[in-house]
């Protein structure tokens, strides 16, 4: 791609970057690669190890949440199944599957980096997100530095400050402990102190690190790219998250330190690499997060329930 992505870049931006929400322009929505023809291919060449399917609930409920798979549907049947279902199909790593993607977005970091002074060259990945007109993403976290591109229909984003009772310590360390970013706790009033912003194709929107969000689609397909990236100081943070997490939930000791350097980092960093493979820790991870339904072929838009496997109990 000769062309820029990045486009009408507001030099106040640079200054802003990593500090306040900031909306971007690009055009993204315009390539080739983001065609329903292009993207069904792309689905049904997808590892499955790097894909999540997940059902949401209507608007009212908060707690639906259920992982799912293809079922043997074309990538364009798992479109409309999309299209015509409560369902979010999040293609993870898209940049490791296909070089085509990993060019355009190693571009658009290329032009981050010539616009904000001192990003640098941070290790980064992205993901495509296709969901369904009603679906939502709850309230959550995430842990890397983030920004979300909006290719096709239109979602409401809403963006909340980075401070209690919105995120605290804890949520970050359950967050890097089990990796399930949408068990964090919300109340609606937060809405109140949130910025909302109706997100349209063509746009960009970048958030200040762990900055709590939450999406609604406004009625009509989306298709979205997350991208998602991680430098010296972030894995510090992720870390430091990670070993105070596991001293809380294992040994039920509150850590006050959130320091990335000296001896109490240099602790837990010997503590995260002991312990990041434990028994106790696969056992949890796998009770929260499991495989327990299929799209339905007949019935495009609908579920099929799966048996429980045994491992998961
Ligand atoms: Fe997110």
């Amino acid at each position: 791609m000769a062309d820029r992505i990045l486009v009408d870049w507001d030099e106040n931006n640079a200054q802003l970057w990593g500090h306040q929400p900031i909306l971007i322009k690009h055009n993204l929505h315009q390539s080739p690669l983001f065609s329903r023809q292009a993207l069904a291919e792309l689905i049904e060449a997808y590892p499955r190890e790097h894909y999540n399917l997940i059902q949401t609930g209507p608007r009212e409920s908060r707690r639906v949440w259920r992982e799912g798979d293809f079922g043997g549907l074309s990538g364009l049947q798992i479109i409309d199944a999309i299209d015509a279902g409560t369902l979010w199909l999040n293609l993870r790593n898209v940049t490791e599957v296909d070089r085509r993607y990993r060019e355009v977005v190693q571009q658009l970091f290329g032009e981050i980096n010539g616009h904000v002074p001192g990003f640098g060259a941070p290790q980064h990945t992205a993901g495509i997100l296709i969901s369904s007109p009603k679906a939502q993403v709850y309230y959550h976290a995430d842990l890397p530095g983030q920004g979300l591109i909006q290719i096709l229909g239109s979602k409401r984003v809403y963006l909340y400050p980075t401070t209690p009772p919105f995120l605290t310590p804890q949520h970050l360390e359950d967050i890097a402990l089990f990796s399930v970013e949408v068990d964090m706790p919300f109340e609606n009033w937060y809405d109140k102190h949130a910025l909302v912003y109706d997100f349209k194709p063509g746009e960009m929107l970048h958030w200040p690190l762990n900055a709590p969000h939450r999406v609604e689609n406004l009625n009509t397909v989306n298709i979205s790219m997350t991208i998602s990236y991680t430098d010296e100081q972030i894995r510090r943070l992720q870390m430091v998250n990670f070993t105070n997490g596991l001293l809380r939930h294992k040994f039920g000791y509150q850590a006050k330190s959130r320091t990335t350097s000296g001896p109490s980092y240099l602790a837990k960093r010997l503590l995260q690499r002991a312990l990041r493979n434990s028994s106790w820790l696969r056992r949890e991870r796998t009770a929260r997060q499991s495989v327990d339904f299929k799209l339905d072929k007949a019935k495009l838009g609908e579920i099929i329930d799966l048996p429980k496997t045994a491992d998961a109990a």
